[in-house]
């Protein structure tokens, strides 16, 4: 115990267990703080299900191949969520499609060739759906199917890019993927985040070396990497889009906004990939990220670097224009002496104090697993910008909570604050590692609860467990504070064939697992909230 604060061990150690001893049934519980009386956390989990706290039950929202309305069908991979209200009872909510899983999308196998047939099912399942849901008397929300609102972007949609001049020859990119998490604008649109695009069409770097995708659609559809790896602004009232080339062109893992004390939106974006870095985007005017400033983070400085050409000679000696350097700013942000993370992923913005909160998730080789520098359970870093100011150019960085056996979690990725101003965060182990080595005490993914206040602040507390293979992502609160929307992707993806499936969620029996959105409710949500 330090400063009266116990760490989960000590924790763990106070009530009389070690955390291998604890079972589902012997939950962890906090008691004795205001609003965390009833709250309890479960140890992690290898069951095939979505498991959660006691006080805590969720339902099924949609799934994947839910069909909304006569043309279209939920995609796949269901990632980042976001809610705008309709009324009191009925919202629209944005979903990511992220990437596909071959074998269940299209039905290619490992060594087999593809065909365009298949290919062309695979770019459907991937972009965002629009879908309108409305919530019964009993607090349980379902999607009002042939809704005019329901509608998809896929692959295949054409999407303005918002830049002063065409992007490799063109004005309008094809299609959206990869798009991982996002963030909401205060003007009522989503910002979907295209993060791993390389792996669609391949990547092309400064010097014009070009490296294929893993999906192979560039045997089919030529199209250039440069319309990827954008955010991408969404009405969810109409589906009108457009890439914003202002925010630069990296793994975008998010964009998390906050409005500056002029009316200027600050966007906040993590580059998820390993030593890649952390930006921030101040736009010119309020109500439109169309034009600004693009930032990127020197930790050890405490310094947001302007990526604006005119003001940066090293970027004047390397790229024609700024257009350039937003296409590759990557190795714009490392011009400048940018700090290399391991792998930003998601932000959010505490709104009580702009404290910024980012999941730098992990950072290994894993050809090299006895390497030292290897970084595998990541942590919460926080960036407190001076005067508390989201336009200063200066900041302080400190860990918030660091991952490991001591703290419980691994990985963590996607970040909430909920309505009474605590933070909840998902965490994403990959697939190929879960359960072994240094993962193995941590079994499935989860979903976790952080008291920002009183003495357990920064103490993990588990709230769910994934579906095997899944990760556990998209969270969202419902406006109400009432409903935590959770996607569950991937569940089953280490399957090695339909006939071997790895998990049958989350309909049981011999079913084929299926990404879905889940509503999770009951009175420990409402409690904590309090
Ligand atoms: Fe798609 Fe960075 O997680
Ligand atoms: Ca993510
Ligand atoms: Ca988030
Ligand atoms: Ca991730």
């Amino acid at each position: 115990m330090k400063d009266g604060k116990f760490s989960r061990r000590e924790f763990v150690a106070f009530l009389g267990g070690t955390l291998g001893a604890l079972t589902v049934s012997s939950p962890l519980v906090l008691s004795g703080c205001k609003n965390q009386e009833s709250l309890m956390g479960i140890k992690p989990s290898d069951l095939d299900d979505l498991v959660l706290a006691k006080g805590l039950d969720y339902k099924l929202l949609v799934e994947w191949g839910a069909k909304l309305n006569s043309s279209d069908t939920f995609g796949f991979n269901n990632d980042y969520t976001a809610v705008f209200p309709l009324n009191s009872n009925e919202l629209l909510m944005w979903v990511n499609h992220e990437y596909i899983h071959p074998m269940f999308v299209s039905g290619w196998q490992r060594g087999s060739k593809r065909t365009k047939e298949q290919v062309d099912k695979e770019r459907y399942e991937v972009g965002g759906s629009i879908i309108h849901i409305k919530k019964n008397d009993r607090n349980e929300w379902s999607l009002v199917e042939n809704s005019n609102y329901n509608r998809r972007l896929t692959a295949t949609s054409e999407i303005p890019l918002v830049a002063p001049r065409k992007i490799a020859g063109h004005e309008k990119a094809i299609g959206t993927f990869a798009g991982c998490a996002g963030g909401t604008t205060p003007w009522g649109t989503v910002l979907s985040c295209e993060e791993n695009y390389q792996n669609f069409y391949g990547e092309r770097d400064s010097k014009g070396r070009f490296s294929k995708g893993q999906y192979g659609w560039e045997e089919f559809y030529q199209m250039p990497p440069e319309h990827y790896g954008w955010v991408v602004e969404v009405n969810p009232k109409t589906g009108e889009s457009k890439k914003l080339t202002s925010l630069g062109r990296f793994s975008h893992e998010c964009a998390t906004t906050v409005v500056a004390k002029d009316g200027r939106c600050v966007v906040y974006s993590g580059d998820d990939k390993a030593n890649e870095h952390i930006y921030k985007f101040i736009s010119n005017k309020p109500g439109s990220l169309d034009e600004g400033e693009l930032f990127v983070a020197n930790l050890e400085k405490g310094q947001w670097l302007s990526l604006d050409y005119n003001k940066q000679k090293v970027l004047q000696e390397n790229f024609k224009d700024q257009t350039d350097v937003l296409i590759f700013a990557r190795e714009a942000a490392k011009l400048l002496g940018a700090t290399p993370c391991d792998r930003p992923e998601d932000v959010e913005v505490n709104p009580k104090n702009n404290d910024v909160f980012v999941c730098l998730t992990n950072n290994y080789n894993s050809d090299k697993l006895e390497d030292p520098k290897n970084n595998f359970h990541g942590k919460i870093l926080k960036i407190q910008e001076k005067n508390q100011d989201p336009l200063s150019l200066e900041f302080k960085s400190s860990d918030f909570a660091v991952g490991g056996v001591d703290s419980g979690f691994s990985c963590p990725d996607n970040l909430l604050f909920d309505k009474a101003g605590n933070l909840w965060m998902t965490t994403d182990m990959s697939g190929s590692m879960m359960h072994k080595g240094p993962y193995k005490k941590f079994k499935n993914n989860g979903l976790f609860y952080f008291p920002l206040s009183g003495p357990n602040a920064g103490v993990a507390f588990q709230m769910a467990s994934a579906p095997t293979d899944a990760e556990l992502t998209g969270l969202t609160l419902s406006p109400d504070g009432k409903t935590i929307f959770l996607s569950v992707q991937h569940p089953g993806e280490k399957s090695k064939s339909l006939d071997s499936l790895t998990s049958h969620w989350p309909h049981g029996g011999k079913s084929m697992p299926k990404p879905a959105i889940v509503q999770i409710s009951g009175p420990l949500l409402d409690s904590l909230q309090k």
